[in-house]
């Protein structure tokens, strides 16, 4: 079987390869070592556990099919491993996300036989034939997805980009008493169908239907349709089902969201039975499509014409290969463990978006269409800058495809999912992933439909912003900040966050004055420049900060604000881990910061670093306040706005300590087991967070600005799939037990490199920095002219 090939080669290499250096192929051709498989250091089954969400099932990058078995209990992915039975086999869903479960549309179900050969003895509906799986039964390599239940069907599945193939092996049943039925149901993971209609073709046995369905965190409602065909066995007889009860005699049934009948709980759908198969397996291929039956139909047909399981699976292992071979690292001493977590991570990046190009009933265009930005507000800070360096195509289609839906829905997504609108958690954050991408000069973008996509969010508030752009808008441009129990008949939304998204949007005016500035926009350079300023309008200089009655000794927070300028209060620390840490999401009783306190977020001026510094009372008071916030229990690093904070000690002139954090982090909270991420992955933001920050060089978001830290490894490659330029950072005295973690002294191409901090240049034209490493910190990119830039200027 296919699962003791997998463990025996990766117990083989566990045992046999002591280090791996690979170097990619075009770099330096002939060197590459053939025993390296990137693929045995992805682990797909980290973050299944314990809250990550993560998708473990079967993918190709970025593809809108992704199989996996979908268990009871959260199964915001369909697969969790901290839990015990299994419900179905599903063809869609998301990786990482909160909220409630996502897709996982027409789960298909065997059943090796029915009892007494009875289909009224066989259990239809979801919750009553869910079946145990096997525990240590799960198998999970990119591509490729298997799992053991206890009624002795093994599963298997794969996928190409729009169909899903599934092979049933029915272990504990003799030949002759096989008669294995495969069932499709028309409910989904978040049971939020409001219509569903399944067809049976009894000639051919195949399963045809589509249904409507709500998105798991946004409005509206999408449809989406199937096709499933089957190959290995000869057709019995088919019918339909409802409940616990079936017949052969029919072949359609429907449900109408205004008819009867309609609960979205409701299990029904069709079914095929055959007889016993030859080799006692069963292949089951499953088309989808957000356009019709027959797209579904003819997606699979296209895709994989011969049900060929093991070339479908080595097609996925090529494409995976291929993506992740740009990146090369010389993985000298570093223990497998760490190695697994950087790779994984990387994988776990460049599973969503989904690439939907072709499958949008909403509007004709040419342009590609990905969908799954989920969310905007999690993705900008770590994916979007990881794939400009690691997939400058897909992160092209993928601006691309951002634009797109702004020309059509007229505001860019914070958050988009099943071709539905996605809410919006804080600033409009796309515009900084507008602007990273344009800084960083992602190719092919229509770049003046992009400035005015952004220009629109900071100018012309929606009527729902609870979607999209910003609310708050009158306020923002007249009062300077968004005040608490602001008064806005201009557009409706949940008005929380104050604090929050006083500070994001502050930074989302920066990055649109960067572009501005750039593009020879001079006024609205200035505009947005100045309004980027607004944070310090919530900073209250004389808040203090008490924990449990003992004084943090900190002074001045950010706080909110009353319309007319009156200060209100939330306690500094609320919203931390150590009060009230789940008191602060999107619903109207959130309050004025959002899934963080008000202590995280006086932290966030990205931009303005330097009069955030003098603001908090200079460097010193500065890296005292910071290394206070991570060591207090303060801090979650589980959500996004935390990555940002483990390196701003930069600002200071402390690079050393942010380096020191990095590690305090990983591996203790990124690790490779089933929980080894902190929080919900989120599409592969904990995922690239671990990968830029093992690469040693953390980009600051919308800027063109990558903070150094020394990598993990003795060397990290990343080669431009555009360009193939090779851009190498090697340390020099690497310590695999990262003792020398500090930099002395760096050059670029062989010159000294004093700065702390390196542009995208590095990437995109190539080139070597050399990182000197000590065990203790030098006065390297400590000085003033040595710290990233600011829109204000450092003080002394
Ligand atoms: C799958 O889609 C990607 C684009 O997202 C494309 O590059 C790739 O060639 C497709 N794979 C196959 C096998 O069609
Ligand atoms: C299904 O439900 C949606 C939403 O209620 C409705 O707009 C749509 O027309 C329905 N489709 C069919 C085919 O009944
Ligand atoms: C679903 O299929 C039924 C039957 O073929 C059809 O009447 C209905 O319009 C379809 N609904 C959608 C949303 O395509
Ligand atoms: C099965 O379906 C046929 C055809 O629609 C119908 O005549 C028969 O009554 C159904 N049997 C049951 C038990 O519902
Ligand atoms: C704040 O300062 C006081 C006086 O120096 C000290 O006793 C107290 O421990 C400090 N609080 C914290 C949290 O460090
Ligand atoms: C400002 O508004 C707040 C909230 O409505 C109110 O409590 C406060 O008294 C007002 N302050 C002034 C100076 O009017
Ligand atoms: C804070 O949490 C406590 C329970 O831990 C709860 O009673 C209280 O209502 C919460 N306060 C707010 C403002 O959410
Ligand atoms: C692995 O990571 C998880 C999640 O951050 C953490 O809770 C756990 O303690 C870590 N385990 C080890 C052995 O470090």
């Amino acid at each position: 079987m296919w699962s003791q090939t997998v463990s025996f080669r990766a117990k083989l290499l566990s045992t046999f390869t002591t280090f791996i250096y690979a170097l990619a192929a075009l770099a330096a051709p002939g060197i590459s070592d053939d025993s390296f498989d990137v693929l045995n250091y992805v682990d797909p089954l980290i973050g299944t556990a314990n809250g990550g969400h993560v998708f473990a099932g079967a993918t190709l990058p970025f593809g809108m099919a992704k199989a996996v078995a979908d268990t009871r209990g959260e199964n915001q992915a369909g697969f969790a491993y901290d839990t015990t039975v299994v419900t179905g086999f599903s063809h869609m869903h998301d990786s990482g996300t909160g909220g409630s479960p996502s897709m996982g549309n027409f789960p298909i179900f065997p059943h090796p036989n029915c009892p007494d050969d009875d289909i009224n003895k066989c259990k239809w509906q979801q919750s009553d034939r869910a079946v145990p799986w096997k525990k240590k039964s799960p198998v999970a390599r990119p591509g490729y997805f298997g799992i053991s239940l206890q009624n002795g069907v093994d599963a298997e599945m794969t996928t190409t980009n729009r169909s899903a193939l599934y092979r049933f092996t029915f272990e504990d049943t003799s030949p002759e008493a096989l008669s294995p039925l495969i069932l499709v149901d028309l409910i989904d993971l978040p049971q939020s169908r409001l219509n569903g209609t399944a067809d049976v073709d009894r000639s051919t046995g195949r399963l045809m239907g589509n249904g409507t369905f709500n998105p798991s965190f946004g409005i509206g409602s999408y449809d989406l349709h199937f096709c499933v065909d089957f190959k290995g066995a000869k057709l019995r007889d088919t019918g339909t089902w409802a409940r616990n009860r079936a017949n052969t005699s029919r072949d359609t049934v429907s449900f109408y969201a205004d008819g009867t009948n309609t609960a979205s709980t409701l299990s029904a759908g069709t079914f095929a039975r055959f007889h016993s198969p030859k080799d006692k397996s069963i292949l089951v291929r499953v088309g989808v499509s957000f356009i019709s039956v027959k797209q579904a139909c003819s997606n699979a047909d296209r895709e994989q014409p011969n049900f060929d399981f093991a070339g479908t699976v080595s097609a996925a292992e090529s494409a995976w290969r291929k993506k992740l071979d740009v990146i090369s690292v010389n993985a000298d001493g570093v223990s497998s463990d760490l190695q697994k977590v950087f790779w994984s991570g990387a994988y776990r990046t460049l599973i969503s978006p989904q690439d939907y190009t072709g499958e949008n009933p909403l509007w004709k265009s040419d342009e590609p269409y990905y969908d799954s930005y989920y969310c905007i507000w999690d993705s900008f800070r770590s994916i979007h800058p990881l794939l400009t360096l690691i997939d400058l195509p897909s992160q092209s289609l993928m601006m691309r495809s951002l634009i797109d839906i702004y020309r059509h829905t007229g505001y860019l997504p914070d958050c988009r999912m099943s071709l539905c609108k996605g809410f919006t958690q804080g600033g409009s954050n796309a515009d900084v992933v507008v602007a990273d991408a344009y800084l960083k000069k992602v190719p092919g973008v229509d770049w003046d439909t992009a400035y005015k996509a952004v220009v629109k969010d900071a100018e012309v508030e929606p009527a729902n912003w609870n979607v999209e752009g910003r609310g708050g808008l009158h306020s923002w441009k007249n009062l300077g900040y968004i005040p608490t129990d602001d008064y806005d008949p201009y557009g409706i939304g949940t008005h929380t966050r104050s604090i929050s998204r006083t500070v994001e949007y502050a930074y989302n005016d920066f990055c649109i004055a960067e572009m501005a500035q750039r593009m020879g926009h001079h006024d609205d350079y200035k505009k947005y420049a100045a309004r980027s300023g607004n944070w310090a309008h919530v900073f209250k200089a004389d808040q203090t900060s008490s924990i449990r009655g003992i004084s943090t000794n900190f002074t001045g927070f950010l706080q909110p604000r009353y319309p007319n300028g009156t200060w209100g209060y939330q306690d500094p620390i609320f919203c931390s881990p150590l009060l009230n840490f789940t008191s602060c999401y999107l619903n109207p009783d959130g309050h004025e910061t959002y899934e963080g306190s008000s202590w995280l977020y006086t932290f966030y001026a990205p931009h303005d670093m330097g009069f955030l510094i003098k603001t908090l009372g200079g460097p010193k008071a500065f890296t005292s306040r910071l290394t206070y916030l991570h060591d207090s229990g303060l801090l979650y690093v589980g959500d996004e706005q935390a990555f940002l904070t483990i390196y701003q000690f930069h600002y200071s002139g402390r690079p050393a300590l942010s380096a020191r954090r990095s590690h305090f982090y990983i591996p203790s909270q990124f690790n490779t087991t089933v929980a080894g991420i902190a929080g919900n992955d989120d599409s592969g933001a904990m995922g690239s967070f671990v990968v830029l920050s093992m690469m040693g060089l953390w980009p600051v978001p919308g800027q063109d600005v990558y903070l150094i830290t020394p990598p993990y490894f003795k060397e990290v490659s990343i080669r431009n799939s555009v360009t193939g330029k090779v851009a190498t950072i090697r340390n020099i005295n690497f310590d695999p037990r990262y003792r020398s973690i500090y930099i002395q002294s760096a050059k670029r191409n062989g010159n000294p490199w004093k700065q702390n901090w390196i542009t995208h240049d590095f990437f995109a034209e190539g080139g070597l920095l050399e990182l000197e490493l000590g065990a203790s910190e030098s006065d390297w990119g400590t000085h003033l002219e040595d710290l990233p830039p600011s829109l204000n200027h450092y003080h002394t």
